[in-house]
């Protein structure tokens, strides 16, 4: 134990913990998306081949920057360069992790409201002829009360959890909750695969189809692998500062990279087929979620059950990041102004909760609340994860491989490692190719 800091109860604990942060959402509605629009088969390709190419190296990056400082990013930074303006990229990177967390608790939010919509059968998710005229969406999430409530709701489970610290909160509640999440993935997915039609899907999708890749496809697959491995919000740098040093930063990193992914192609395994089955379009973003599969669950046998399984599943995924994503914002207050962590933690969410409420009223149907020429909740997305994302990440990459130096994270990496056989490759991938790849997913976000 460093300095009095909370720590991980296991290793185990770490791999589940960190894994929730990286399985979210975005696994669940960006990744097959993503796949789709690119091709399917074709869009695997690149995807596994960058996950260890960037992903991992990347990840390592931060784990090591995490272990060696043991503390969270703004302290991280401070304590490992020269120059104490460094200390800026890690306000940043908490300030992003933030913005991020607020509009992610109002989408999870409606997942919430879903979950209770199933359970209790609210008629526009139950019936059939609910459908007429106005969306489900506009049914179920009707005011911005409604939309502000959940939102809140969500926030206050979160904040719960963060308060309860590091093993006795984030800890316990992923070693429970992620491997729930893989039973609840593989019965959806047998209720989808029993679907006729649905098989051809699934042969689109996992098809690796080389002649495919297009360029496109691989800038999106590069920027879904940040956002899925939760790369450069200081979420991987604050989990890694918790860990004692004989902790095994290459396996670790290797093994949540793994998980994220086939948490992301079980996913498609479900959504893809469901919507071939159907012939449904793709959509993306929230509407694929609370548009599309709903109409796909009001076509299946077990309705209400699946809907449920669908939601509730979604909802645990967005739990475990989101306490990430908070935890990030606590653990900053605790470090460097020895705050209590139950102020830190209820300082955050009270601040994520406020930024939300604009991104929660904007959804609501009819609603005419936009930025930068879109909706609310979107153009924050775009600056959060398009921008400022990519930004922090660069940042961090370049502080990794030439400011502290690819030699003493190589150090950093090395000890507590069985092996780490491709290190001096790692170092040539923080100095070259990992700042290099960044800076296309930035350009390929300006052009669109
Ligand atoms: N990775 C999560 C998802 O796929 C979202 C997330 C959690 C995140 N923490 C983050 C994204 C930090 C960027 C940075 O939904």
């Amino acid at each position: 134990m460093t300095n009095g800091r909370d720590t991980w109860r296991s290793n185990l604990g770490f791999i589940l913990a960190t894994s929730g942060a990286a399985i979210g959402l975005g696994n669940v509605w960006r990744f097959p998306t993503m796949a789709t629009l690119n091709g399917g088969g074709a869009f695997l390709v690149p995807y596994v081949a960058l996950l260890f190419l960037v992903g991992v190296p990347a990840v390592l990056g931060e784990f090591a920057l995490g272990r060696a400082a043991s503390r969270g990013p703004v302290g991280a930074f401070r304590a490992l360069a020269a120059n104490p303006r460094w200390g800026w990229v890690g306000g940043l990177a908490v300030l992003t992790s933030t913005v991020i967390l607020s509009y992610y608790s109002v989408v999870a939010g409606w997942c919430v409201a879903y979950v209770v919509g199933y359970l209790s059968g609210w008629p526009a998710l139950v019936a059939q002829d609910a459908l007429v005229g106005a969306s489900t969406f506009a049914q179920v999430i009707s005011t911005p009360r409604a939309s502000i409530g959940w939102h809140g709701l969500f926030m206050a489970l979160t904040a719960g959890v963060v308060i309860k610290g590091v093993s006795g909160g984030i800890e316990r509640v992923n070693r429970v909750l992620m491997p729930l999440l893989l039973v609840l993935l593989i019965l959806l997915i047998g209720q989808v695969l029993s679907l006729e039609g649905s098989w051809e899907g699934l042969v689109w999708f996992l098809t690796p189809r080389w002649a495919d890749v297009t360029a496109d496809g691989v800038m999106a697959a590069l920027s879904q692998i940040f956002f899925s491995l939760s790369l450069g919000g200081g979420t991987l740098i604050t989990f890694a500062s918790y860990l004692p040093r004989r902790s095994d930063l290459p396996r670790n990193a290797v093994s949540i990279a793994a998980a994220d992914a086939t948490v992301a192609v079980l996913a498609g395994c479900m959504v893809i087929p469901a919507l071939f089955a159907f012939q449904l379009p793709m959509e993306s973003g929230p509407k694929l979620l609370f548009e599309v599969m709903t109409r796909v669950f009001k076509e299946m046998p077990a309705t209400r059950f699946v809907g449920f399984l669908f939601f509730f599943l979604l909802s645990i995924a967005a739990l475990t990041s989101a306490i990430s994503l908070l935890e990030i914002w606590a653990t900053t207050w605790i470090d460097e102004r020895r705050w209590s962590r139950p102020t830190a933690a209820l300082s955050g969410a009270a601040f994520a909760f406020a930024l939300g409420i604009p991104s929660a009223v904007s959804q609501v149907p009819g609603s005419r609340l936009t930025l930068l020429g879109t909706d609310f909740l979107s153009a924050l997305d775009f600056i959060a994860s398009d921008l400022m994302l990519p930004v922090t990440s660069l940042l961090i990459v370049v502080f990794v491989g030439w400011v502290w130096g690819s030699n003493k994270a190589r150090k950093e990496l090395t000890e507590g490692a069985r092996q780490f056989r491709t290190a001096s490759l790692w170092e040539q991938a923080v100095r070259y190719i990992l700042p290099v790849a960044i800076v296309l997913v930035m350009l390929g976000a300006l052009v669109e």
